[in-house]
């Protein structure tokens, strides 16, 4: 049996007090800091630039697993790589050069990570799978917390855990995650699970160790 790691998505946290936030999910007990990086381009939303993140970054002695949903992505990655992040996931539909952005990512020495939206086969990883160290499977059309789990991902988990084999690549999901289906995007195959409505709700830190630990359990 894989360990599932939980990796909570800031994008959720009180950005007034983003630090606090990123310090109170560490001690909570969270594996690794999921970053959401969005440009009103790609998606339409806006979070925050490398210099926030790298500001939030003496928070924490804990991996920075940077999402970023921009496009386009090359001009940035050494930006995001300098800025602290330890692994960096670009979207396969970002550009027309994938295997080139992958390059940029470990010319970083930082490890290398394709997201794949809703409507997007696992297929667009096949050529190189043996490039990279997560796949990154959206469960949610990328933009926004809070939006429900799309059941058609446990397929492509499915999919994207058969493609992997043996490698030693994380599978990640994102997107609507909680306690209630936890258990089954693990059975599917993910082993890195991203939650960021379902842990920051509320934004009480006296509660983020509880709901880490529910999604464990689950
Ligand atoms: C969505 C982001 C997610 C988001 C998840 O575009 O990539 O990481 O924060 O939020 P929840 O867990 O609330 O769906
Ligand atoms: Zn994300």
């Amino acid at each position: 049996q894989r360990p599932i790691r939980i990796a909570p998505s800031i994008l959720s946290a009180d950005f007034a007090r983003l630090a606090e936030e990123v310090r109170a999910i560490d001690a909570a007990g969270a594996d690794v800091i999921h970053v959401d990086i969005m440009d009103g381009h790609f998606v339409p939303n806006i979070s925050f630039g490398p210099t926030v993140m790298q500001s939030i970054r003496k928070a924490t002695a804990k991996p920075f697993d940077v999402h970023l949903m921009i496009a386009p992505v090359d001009p940035y990655i050494a930006a995001f790589a300098r800025a602290g992040a330890d692994g960096i996931t670009v979207h396969a539909e970002a550009g027309p050069h994938l295997h080139r952005s992958i390059q940029a990512i470990r010319a970083e020495g930082k490890r290398a990570g394709v997201a794949v939206n809703p409507a997007t086969s696992v297929s667009v990883l096949e050529h190189v799978i043996g490039d990279i160290d997560l796949v990154l499977v959206m469960s949610v059309n990328p933009g926004f917390g809070g939006q429900s789990f799309i059941p058609a991902a446990l397929e492509k988990l499915r999919q994207a855990r058969a493609l992997i084999g043996a490698r030693p690549i994380d599978l990640e999901v994102d997107g609507g995650v909680g306690p209630d289906n936890a258990r089954e995007i693990a059975a599917a195959g993910a082993d890195l699970l991203v939650a960021g409505s379902s842990i920051f709700a509320g934004n009480d830190p006296a509660t983020y160790a509880a709901r880490i630990k529910a999604l464990r359990d689950a």
